[in-house]
């Protein structure tokens, strides 16, 4: 797949089958997260690649809207938590660092791990909806680090139908 195809093709899935994650492809998608850009080339940020079952259920918890669970967290062979890590970037950066680069640089890994993951052939979806502290408490860390994005990896269960964009032209805002 070129890298236009893998734009085109990716799409949040929410539903995944049983089949585990090849040690393999689990390695090519952590080399590629960790060539994102990040401020300073500090890479501010920490991933949790959770496997544990009571982990994984005590996410769907932490993840549970308003209008529906998040069941599918559960499903997935591997979810992957990226967090913002303050102490990286403060010393360099200071408030911008603490309060916006850090989250930048897990928010771009995590977006990298889309796109790679879609390249393998996997599915992912990006899940922003969540406690901070029940994640935390999830995957076993303290409040120097910040969850910012759960991502379940496996492979797909269904075809969802793809979403529909702002046009380009309504989106960009031309300063000439
Ligand atoms: C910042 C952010 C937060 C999101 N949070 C959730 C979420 O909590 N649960 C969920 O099912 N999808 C979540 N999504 C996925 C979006 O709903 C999805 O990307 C959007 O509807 C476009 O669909 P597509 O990814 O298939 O193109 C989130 C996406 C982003 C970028």
């Amino acid at each position: 797949m070129d890298f236009f195809e893998v734009v085109r093709t990716r799409q949040s899935t929410r539903a995944f089958t049983s089949q585990p994650l090849e040690p393999e492809k689990r390695q090519h998608l952590l080399d590629a997260i960790n060539r994102a850009p990040s401020a300073g080339n500090l890479q501010a940020y920490e991933i949790y690649a959770v496997t544990r079952r009571e982990s994984l259920d005590a996410m769907v918890v932490a993840a549970r809207l308003k209008t529906r669970g998040q069941d599918y967290i559960a499903q997935a062979p591997i979810v992957l938590v990226f967090c913002a890590n303050p102490a990286r970037s403060t010393p360099r950066f200071g408030s911008r660092g603490e309060t916006l680069y850090c989250v930048q640089d897990a928010t771009i890994a995590c977006a990298y791990a889309q796109l790679a993951a879609t390249a393998l052939g996997l599915a992912t979806v990006w899940i922003g909806s969540f406690d901070e502290t029940a994640v935390r408490q999830a995957i076993g860390v303290g409040d120097d680090l910040r969850p910012v994005v759960i991502l379940p990896v496996g492979y797909a269960a269904e075809t969802p139908d793809k979403s529909v964009r702002r046009p380009v032209a309504d989106l960009v805002h031309r300063v000439e």
